[in-house]
């Protein structure tokens, strides 16, 4: 079973170490920090890379690189994802979501502020994210709703276990590249329950710097879910919730696959 936080002081701005990593809740704000005296840098041809706990100097290490500009950003991104209202966010595939107790996968969870949410409507949830900064964070953030927590990484999602009546990528398909996306399409297959639904959204527009994006085209992401078998059964256009990104020129698009 995966680890579910300690519970947390009752006072509050103690800061508690899990994992190594210092979690503070302070006036309601969590944040989570690896103390880090001296990075370490190593020489790769003329370019100087930081190595560090996702790192490798390697070009073929790109998630790696994703997974490091997530922790390295935890700090500020922790307060902006739980801002994010999930019934809003999901407004474009609202009335897809199951109404009765189901198994759900949220993958590329972050904080688990959807996680938290979809466990308190009483479904059982398992949030799947890679970077200790965020899935840590929302241990403590969200410990009063029973969620799962597992740390593991599309493409592959080795740990995985199980069958899903939903499985959830929200801002995530983006950071994989289309090799690694057919490999995790054909493994989000193996995971659907037979009346199962994916449910994915492609961001378009700029990335943010560290955090390396891909271009995500609606037709490419629908193809590869067809050739594994899935149906489309949504494709819908929507705005960035972040005020930032929605001036930077970010849109979404929201797909679902069903199975039969
Ligand atoms: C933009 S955030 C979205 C978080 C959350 N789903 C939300 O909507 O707020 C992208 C998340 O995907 C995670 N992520 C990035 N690459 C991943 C991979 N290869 N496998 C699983 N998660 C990944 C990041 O750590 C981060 O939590």
């Amino acid at each position: 079973m995966p680890p579910t936080a300690p519970p947390m002081a009752d006072v509050p701005s103690e800061p508690r170490a899990i994992n190594g990593l210092r979690i503070r809740r302070f006036h309601g704000v969590v944040t989570a920090g690896r103390p880090r005296p001296q990075p370490r840098m190593a020489l790769a041809g003329r370019r100087r890379h930081s190595v560090d706990r996702y790192g490798s100097s390697t070009g073929a290490a790109m998630t790696d690189d994703v997974l490091q500009g997530y922790a390295d950003a935890a700090p500020g991104l922790i307060p902006r994802f739980e801002a994010i209202s999930p019934a809003l966010l999901y407004r474009p595939v609202n009335d897809l979501l199951p109404t009765i107790p189901s198994r759900i996968a949220d993958i590329g969870a972050g904080t688990g502020r959807d996680a938290a949410w979809l466990a308190g409507q009483g479904h059982r949830v398992l949030a799947v994210e890679p970077v200790d900064e965020l899935r840590l964070a929302g241990m403590v953030l969200h410990e009063a709703v029973p969620i799962q927590w597992l740390d593991d990484r599309l493409p592959d999602l080795v740990q995985m276990q199980g069958s899903f009546d939903l499985l959830l990528l929200s801002a995530v398909w983006q950071h994989l590249d289309d090799r690694e996306r057919q490999c995790a399409m054909r493994r989000l297959r193996q995971l659907t329950a037979p009346a199962g639904l994916v449910i994915i959204s492609l961001r378009h527009g700029p990335g943010a710097p560290g955090r390396r994006i891909h271009v995500a085209a609606p037709e490419d992401a629908v193809r590869m879910a067809e050739a594994e078998g899935f149906v489309t059964v949504r494709q819908k256009q929507a705005d960035s919730m972040q005020p930032g990104n929605r001036a930077a020129g970010v849109s979404w698009t929201w797909l679902a696959f069903g199975l039969g």
